[in-house]
């Protein structure tokens, strides 16, 4: 019998327009981790396509497995695990993951364990700190999600509050698009609000009701077409650095203070970032300034592990497998699949 630090996980990631797989080594070490990302494709129609995500992760995943198996130096019976993103995300895409995945755990009798994809995310901070354990406050921000989470244990998680609507990432893309940046509109506007003043151009601070930790960000995407064109109208010049850091500043405020404020009232002493956006510059810079106050530490991934990989699926998958959970042949994608 191995022991648990010497289990090989073989991890897939396909929710959205990554394909990805990785080999780890016990719960945090990574062996390998290989990324297909398909920004370059999208990019041209100005977001994800599910049709055409689904098409390229079914001709590149045999040769990201391969690639993952060979870089980790381990052949596939090797692996003692297999992890795979069975939800939330696109259909389409989901299941090119899961059925190779199936495919290999039934090919290779080993066990299969289906990872929730935001679960993957808040994972990543495993990989990255090895000593960072539960309990802890998570915020998920992404393209697809906005959630601040309460996390007890490594496979207890509860969702303290949602987005209503657009996910911070969306409103990032969309926002982007409006400004003319290009695709995906997050790393454009992280860089060009570095230049501009936050407070030329202001936006609504959307809170909602006092106490909630829910999010709406749909509102501030209109507030800025709104100030593009009244502008336009006046015959004046749009200077795009300001309005992407008025922007920025928009979201980041009311996430930073909601995020900090659910840890001080649950009494949490630690808070973790993940997903996509916690790779945005501006928003670990306050956190920062608000944590180091409040006798808070402050956890989040470097930028690879932010965004969508195969090796904090993998690591979720360690941990739902060495507390007995796995899944069988039956597990199907679940596009909306709730933590
Ligand atoms: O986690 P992720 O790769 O995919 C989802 O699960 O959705 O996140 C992608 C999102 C995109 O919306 C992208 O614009 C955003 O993360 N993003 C950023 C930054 N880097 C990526 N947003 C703000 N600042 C960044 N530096
Ligand atoms: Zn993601």
């Amino acid at each position: 019998m191995k022991e648990n630090r010497e289990l090989i996980t073989l991890a897939i990631e396909s929710s959205c327009d990554e394909t990805a797989c990785a080999v780890l080594r016990g719960g945090r070490e990574v062996l390998s981790s290989v990324i297909s990302s398909q920004t370059e494709i999208h990019k041209q129609y100005g977001g994800v396509v599910p049709e055409i995500a689904s098409r390229h992760h079914l001709t590149n995943i045999n040769a990201v497995v391969d690639e993952a198996l060979r870089r980790g130096g381990i052949s596939l019976g090797e692996a003692d695990i297999i992890g795979v993103t069975y939800g939330p995300g696109l259909v389409g895409a989901l299941l090119i993951g899961l059925a190779t995945a199936k495919a290999y755990a039934l090919a290779m009798g080993k066990p299969l364990v289906g990872v929730h994809h935001i679960h993957g995310h808040i994972c990543a901070n495993y990989i990255e700190h090895r000593d960072l354990e539960p309990p802890f406050l998570a915020l998920v921000i992404s393209g697809g999600h906005t959630n601040i989470v309460e996390v007890t244990g490594y496979n207890q998680c509860r969702v303290l509050g949602s987005t209503r609507d657009d996910a911070a990432g969306e409103a990032f893309d969309k926002v982007a698009r409006v400004l003319g940046l290009g695709y995906p509109g997050g790393p454009l506007i992280d860089r060009l609000a570095r230049e501009g003043d936050p407070r030329r151009v202001e936006f609504k601070r959307v809170f909602l009701e006092k106490g909630s930790l829910d999010f709406s960000f749909s509102g501030i995407k209109t507030g800025v077409l709104n100030y593009i064109n009244s502008e336009k109208q006046a015959g004046r010049e749009i200077n795009r650095a300001d309005v992407a850091a008025g922007f920025q500043a928009a979201v980041l405020e009311v996430i930073v203070a909601k995020t900090v404020s659910a840890a001080v009232n649950m009494k949490k002493d630690k808070i973790v970032l993940a997903g996509g956006v916690a790779a945005n510059s501006r928003l670990r810079e306050m956190f920062e300034e608000e944590c180091g106050g409040k006798g808070l530490r402050l956890f989040y991934p470097s930028p690879v592990l932010c965004t969508d990989n195969a090796a904090m699926i993998g690591c979720a998958a360690y941990y739902k497998y060495t507390a007995g959970e796995t899944d069988d042949l039956t597990l199907d994608a679940i596009p909306d699949l709730k933590l």
